[in-house]
């Protein structure tokens, strides 16, 4: 099962207002090694740009386990210029941030614990701050003030970084979530029933706002939900991944071959 390698286009015809065509690219790459150097390289590049342009480079990042080594390969690199980042979160499990649970736990250990970068430059979900939805309101603030946007404009990530679960979802965006249809908010606090818990999770709007999404799946468990995003196959709602469509902006699909479903025997293991 080969996706298709190079530039393509979907749309979000028929989902709700928001129309538009994502123009994806599909990086596959041996395995999860090469995937982390192959996104670093892409969040570099996309890092030069945004500095040269706006004088600052503006990065969500994804939880889950994926992009541990992404962080790793990104905090050994001698040419980001790290003093120019701003980092914020795509998601945020509904535990204290010094949880293991925690994204932003896991960043901390992978990524900014081993940079030089100054407390205002970490803007976390401040899961400390309240309930749940005091949670993703104070978020939402924090996000406009930051970006320095008025109230009816969307602020714009350079990059966002997304992982994706072998069920479809994407940052806390799950199959079925009511949260799929808001239009307006840039965050959101659901419940989620597939983890039982509460999450915080920027929305549609707030990720479809992006210059630029850079996707990182790995593993063969994640090949059906794969193989269902790239064909556009099935009910969009059932893969929220298929969803992150920016209106003016690009996305690329970094993956491995055992998410591509492919066979990756021991003879393949040095491939
Ligand atoms: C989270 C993530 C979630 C994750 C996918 C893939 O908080 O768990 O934001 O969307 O990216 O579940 O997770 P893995 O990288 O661990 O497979």
């Amino acid at each position: 099962m080969t996706p298709p390698l190079g530039g393509s286009t979907c749309s979000t015809k028929g989902l709700g207002s928001t129309m538009g065509l994502r123009f994806q690219w599909i990086r596959k790459t041996a395995d999860v090694h090469e995937l982390a150097r192959t996104a670093a390289d892409e969040v570099l590049r996309l890092s030069h740009e945004a500095i040269a342009e706006r004088g600052v480079f503006r990065i969500a990042l994804a939880g889950g386990s994926t992009p541990r080594t992404l962080h790793e390969v990104l905090a050994a690199s001698t040419m980001a210029r790290f003093d120019k980042w701003h980092f914020y979160w795509g998601d945020e499990r509904y535990v204290p941030p010094a949880h293991r649970d925690s994204n932003f736990l896991m960043a901390q250990q992978t990524l900014l614990g081993r940079i030089h970068v100054s407390e205002h430059q970490v803007h976390r979900m401040r899961t400390e701050a309240g309930n749940p939805s005091v949670v993703a309101a104070e978020y939402e603030h924090e996000l406009r003030y930051s970006f320095g946007v008025r109230r009816d404009e969307r602020p714009r990530f350079d990059c966002v970084l997304l992982g994706m679960g072998d069920d479809g979802h994407t940052a806390s965006l799950f199959p079925g979530s009511p949260v799929l249809d808001e239009e307006d908010a840039l965050v959101a606090a659901p419940w989620v029933d597939a983890v039982q818990a509460y999450r915080i999770t920027l929305t549609l709007p707030a990720l479809n706002a992006a210059r630029a999404v850079i996707f990182t799946v790995s593993g063969v468990s994640k090949a059906e939900a794969l193989r269902d995003v790239l064909d556009e196959r099935g009910p969009a709602r059932d893969r929220p991944a298929r969803l992150v469509c920016p209106l003016d902006g690009t996305v690329l699909w970094v993956v491995d071959r055992e998410a591509c479903g492919e066979d990756v025997g021991p003879a393949d293991a040095g491939c």
